[in-house]
């Protein structure tokens, strides 16, 4: 069942959404060559603990920190640690999700380390440009479904794929609620949109056309490229309304 936020609700999200997206623009300067994840994490951390607020992934079945920072060939994730010194030439994914007075903001950007590889700059503009198309295609009484569709379509263009196996998600006082979203075309997303529907669209994409993805046995989280190429995601926590959609992860 995917819930209807009440108006009570939806002010809650946008304040998690706003502190989410302040943590994402606290936490860009510190992303550079010579840094640790695991600094970067404990930097979030006392943030959002400052701001009375949690961070969500800490816990969350089982992960072992406060945000996931997924470098290069990692799709999603990753585990922040002392050892994992970026890099000139990196791409890492800060993905932040905090939880405030109850309610969740969940947000994420890739970064650039240095000077990075253009075929690598260009797959994370057109990441967050796809992030876009499919926040552009919501709007109540739309299909779901061109979400992704919009997503597939735009970056078709570019011979790139979308990961399936990981997806957008509704969430609100629970970090993953229904529906499950799709960056990619799928009849399984037809589903109607409502006004007060709050999801997230983050698509997670593949430089070619191998979309598959491996975990990590040994920590069981670590999500990587099966073939191990690069991989880039853009993640914003969105209303749908009657004219379209609000993106709350900002600020
Ligand atoms: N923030 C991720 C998402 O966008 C989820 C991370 S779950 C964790 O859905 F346990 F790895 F933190
Ligand atoms: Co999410
Ligand atoms: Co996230």
């Amino acid at each position: 069942m995917i819930k209807i936020k009440t108006r009570e609700e939806i002010e809650k999200m946008r304040q998690a959404g706003a502190l989410a997206a302040q943590l994402l623009n606290y936490i860009e300067p510190f992303v550079i060559a010579g840094v640790s994840t695991q600094h970067l994490n404990d930097l979030c951390e006392e943030f959002t603990r400052q701001r009375g607020a949690i961070s969500a992934p800490f816990n969350y079945h089982g992960f072992p920190k406060s945000i996931c920072t997924s470098i290069n060939n990692v799709v999603c994730h990753g585990i922040p640690s002392a050892d994992d010194i970026l890099k000139n030439g990196d791409i890492v994914n800060v993905d932040v999700t905090v939880i405030l007075n109850g309610y969740h903001g969940d947000t994420s950007r890739t970064f650039l380390i240095g000077e990075v590889d253009e075929k690598i700059k260009n797959l994370v503009s057109r990441t967050e440009k796809a992030m876009y198309r499919g926040i552009a295609a919501v709007k109540a009484g739309k299909y779901l479904s061109e979400v992704g569709k919009a997503i597939e379509k735009y970056l078709s263009k570019f011979g790139y794929s979308t990961v399936r196996s990981y997806g957008g998600h509704g969430i609100g006082s629970e970090f993953h609620e229904e529906p499950f979203v799709l960056h990619h075309f799928s009849p399984e997303n037809k589903i109607r949109l409502e006004a007060g529907m709050i999801f997230t669209i983050e698509p997670m994409v593949c430089i070619g056309q191998n979309y598959e993805v491996v975990t990590s046995a040994t920590d069981g989280w670590t999500v990587t490229t099966a073939d191990g190429s690069i991989n880039a995601q853009f993640e914003h926590t969105i209303l749908v309304t009657s004219t379209g959609a609000e993106i709350l992860t900002v600020i």
